[in-house]
């Protein structure tokens, strides 16, 4: 399967299928769409402000987060994995694989496999010579019809660290719901999370193996204002939800090892 020039001429990949279609950019491996045949409305969001420039994030799909995840004293937040231009090593209709060449030591490599479901497969190897702690985020966009109506279960009773309140440790009471500012690392979680939505009437299904941390995002009115590539309003139309293995879930890697995170998401009606 052939690359071609997308958005900003950045090479991507384009899978169609009888089940679904999708897209991904090279820059950052970045998934920026998957739309299964039986919804009307994309699955995965991507912004209308997104920025399409090599070296540079792309805002919406699934960002790449490795080897850190969230700031970083002297570097750029969330990694190098979802800036760095990544070798697509096999594509067809429906699977697409792709690696990372070994910087500072740690490699990775990712397995898109795009159909009624969407299988994500990061591997993050350590092909350096010493121990090293790794995080990852798969920081997965999904379009939504209205964040007020939404709401995220699986979480119910889990711990998380809450980002809005300088990182303060709290208890999920109940499902998620948003009604401002979300952003919420869920540790020591590895159940499957489940977004409803009544608007779009359809539930989008994150299962999950080997991911210890699960993080909730929606920026609400001011950080939409502030982040130049997000539109003002687009906090209307997205949540984020990102199996992860970050915090105290980071991964140790010794030399030579490597830790596969999986993710699987389905769709399914609301009656
Ligand atoms: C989330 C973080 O995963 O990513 C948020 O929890 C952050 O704190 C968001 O604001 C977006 O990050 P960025 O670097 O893509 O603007």
């Amino acid at each position: 399967m052939k690359t071609e020039q997308g958005n900003g001429g950045l090479e991507r990949v384009r899978i169609e299928n009888e089940e679904c279609e999708a897209e991904l950019y090279l820059n950052g491996a970045t998934l920026t769409a998957w739309k299964p045949r039986s919804q009307a409305r994309p699955v995965l969001w991507t912004s209308k402000q997104a920025t399409w420039i090599a070296g540079k994030a792309i805002r919406g799909g699934v960002p790449l987060c490795f080897p850190w995840f969230g700031p970083k004293a002297g570097a750029a937040q969330h990694g190098w994995a979802r800036t760095s231009a990544w070798s697509l090593d096999q594509a067809d209709d429906r699977q697409l694989v792709l690696s990372l060449a070994p910087r500072d030591g740690l490699a990775a490599r990712y397995v898109v496999r795009a159909g009624a479901e969407l299988e994500l497969e990061f591997t993050a190897i350590n092909a350096g010579s010493s121990v090293a702690t790794v995080e990852v985020a798969l920081h997965a966009y999904f379009e939504i019809s209205d964040p007020t109506a939404v709401y995220i279960s699986g979480l119910e009773g889990a711990t998380y660290l809450d980002r809005i309140a300088g990182g303060a440790r709290a208890r999920q009471e109940g499902v998620v719901t948003i009604g401002g500012e979300v952003d919420r690392t869920f540790v020591g979680h590895a159940g499957t999370v489940e977004l409803w939505d009544p608007g779009l009437r359809r539930k989008i299904i994150i299962r999950k193996e080997r991911s210890n941390s699960t993080v909730v995002w929606n920026p609400w009115i001011d950080k939409a204002r502030a982040m130049a590539d997000f539109g003002d309003e687009e906090y209307q139309q997205m949540v984020c939800i990102e199996p992860a293995n970050a915090g105290e879930d980071a991964l140790l890697l010794k030399p030579g090892e490597s830790h596969l995170t999986r993710v699987v998401i389905a769709v399914e009606p609301l009656t």
